[in-house]
């Protein structure tokens, strides 16, 4: 934990202006996410920071979830990943951001009653925040130690939908600039887990300052190729796919 907090304490860029606009703009347009989707990504994610956090009991991190829809994923990593056990436990706080506000309004009313109906223990209304990412910026409550934007950082389900559609909707250069936004958020030593993009975070400006982090990422979403406008075929090693990274330095 103390090189986490080395690291947040450090200076990082702000977002540049264009990359906090497609930041604020709407990407993928379905809404549906369901609780505990993507198990291995969280077990993995929970390792690494615990990994960094041995000997600090009452851990607090700052999570992000990025695209939050009806709240689902902000309320599997309040509730069975950071459970907050009411005394030197994990105390976590995790933000849930989108654009779309009836979904926000249905993850807020989940979070309390999550809050009042979990076997008796007691929850903090205050671990969990839904906001509207068009009036607040992500950056207004990081640095982050783990950010998620699972299935939001593509063009994905819509009728008709191909590469040729995907390029133009969500171009490359936006998915470029989604990942700067998310980046200026993020601690150095922080958790970048994006399953589900229409691009690879490999070929990405930003990907040279993070590393791999193995863990079974499940993408169902097909990856397309700028240069060919044609779709990918799965880069998936027996499972473990890039989709979990690590960021090891800032862009200064
Ligand atoms: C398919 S849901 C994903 C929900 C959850 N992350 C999951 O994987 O289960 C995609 C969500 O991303 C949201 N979204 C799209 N662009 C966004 C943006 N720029 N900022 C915040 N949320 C965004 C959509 O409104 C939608 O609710």
């Amino acid at each position: 934990m103390e090189e986490m907090q080395a690291d947040a304490s450090r200076q990082q860029p702000a977002a540049t202006k264009q990359q906090q606009e497609v930041g604020q703009s709407q990407i993928q347009l379905s809404h549906a996410s369901y609780m505990n989707r993507y198990p291995d990504e969280y077990e993995a994610v929970r390792e690494y920071l615990h990994g960094h956090d041995s000997k600090n009991k009452a851990s607090k991190y700052k999570l992000l979830s990025f695209g939050s829809a009806t709240g689902e994923e902000a309320i599997t990593l309040a509730t069975m990943y950071y459970p907050d056990n009411g005394g030197g436990g994990d105390n976590t706080v995790i933000f849930g951001v989108d654009l779309h506000q009836e979904s926000i309004d249905k993850a807020r009313a989940s979070w309390v009653a999550a809050t009042t109906n979990n076997g008796g223990k007691i929850i903090p209304e205050s671990k969990v925040t839904f906001l509207n990412g068009k009036d607040t910026s992500i950056s207004a409550h990081g640095l982050y130690d783990a950010i998620f934007a699972n299935s939001v950082l593509c063009y994905h389900g819509t009728k008709g939908v191909n590469p040729e559609s995907i390029l133009k909707k969500y171009p490359f250069e936006q998915f470029e600039s989604s990942l700067g936004y998310l980046d200026a958020s993020l601690k150095v030593g922080g958790v970048l887990a994006i399953v589900n993009t229409n691009y690879h975070f490999s070929r990405s400006e930003i990907s040279k300052r993070y590393t791999p982090l193995l863990a079974k990422c499940a993408n169902f979403v097909p990856k397309v190729d700028a240069e060919t406008v044609a779709y990918e075929r799965s880069d998936n090693k027996n499972g473990m796919e890039d989709c979990v990274w690590v960021k090891k330095e800032a862009n200064l």
